[in-house]
């Protein structure tokens, strides 16, 4: 898959494994990784999917509608890709904390949802439920951040709940950050995930 790596000045750091959204690219959560883990190791994948010229990490039917057969593919070539580049790059597999943002979250929480250990830990930015239905693996202890909006026309309040009810059930030590926001990413919750990781991960 594309995708960028800069090594860290911090190498027991977690490594910080970025997803783009709709139409993005390995570059543009570059910033974010600055703001939440400045010393960190950072990888960032662009999407193997195109929809009408723009990357995404697996096709949907229609907005907010998921090509099941996909996700699941995808999820599993991300996560094979995973296991590639800690090879490659040489850092520990068991230490990556996946920053996502839109369908970057989508896959994130796929990971989440399909491979158990595939990530230490997630910053999801405005995530939907990847897959309904299904039992999820063994996530006690995984803490993941949720930056939502309350009035995203995207990711309703109502899907958050139930992606945080998801992972919290499955044993995910879960945090909701609300924004007084549509689906885009805003400074405060940036903000709001960095002091998160500083209590939860650093
Ligand atoms: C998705 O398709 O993953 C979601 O609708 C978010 C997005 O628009 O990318």
């Amino acid at each position: 898959m594309r995708h960028l790596f800069t090594k860290g000045t911090d190498l027991n750091a977690p490594v910080i494994v970025l997803f783009h959204g709709t139409g993005g690219t390995e570059h543009d959560l570059l910033p974010l990784a600055q703001a939440v883990a400045p010393t960190s190791s950072v990888l960032s994948v662009r999407g193997n999917v195109l929809e009408n010229g723009m990357p995404r990490f697996f096709r949907r039917l229609a907005e907010g509608v998921f090509d099941e057969e996909d996700l699941i593919y995808r999820t599993q070539e991300l996560n094979d890709f995973l296991d590639q580049a800690a090879a490659d790059y040489g850092f520990d597999r068991n230490n990556l904390i996946a920053i996502g943002y839109s369908n970057g979250a989508n896959i994130a929480g796929s990971l989440l949802f399909h491979h158990p250990g595939a990530l230490r830990g997630a910053i999801l930015h405005h995530p939907m439920v990847p897959r309904r239905g299904v039992k999820l693996p063994d996530l006690t202890g995984v803490p993941v951040f949720i930056g939502a909006g309350q009035n995203d026309p995207i990711c309703s309040p109502r899907e958050t709940e139930e992606l945080q009810k998801l992972l919290g059930d499955a044993g995910a030590s879960v945090a909701v950050h609300w924004e007084r926001a549509g689906h885009q990413l805003t400074h405060t919750e940036v903000g709001a995930a960095a002091e998160w990781y500083k209590q939860n991960i650093a």
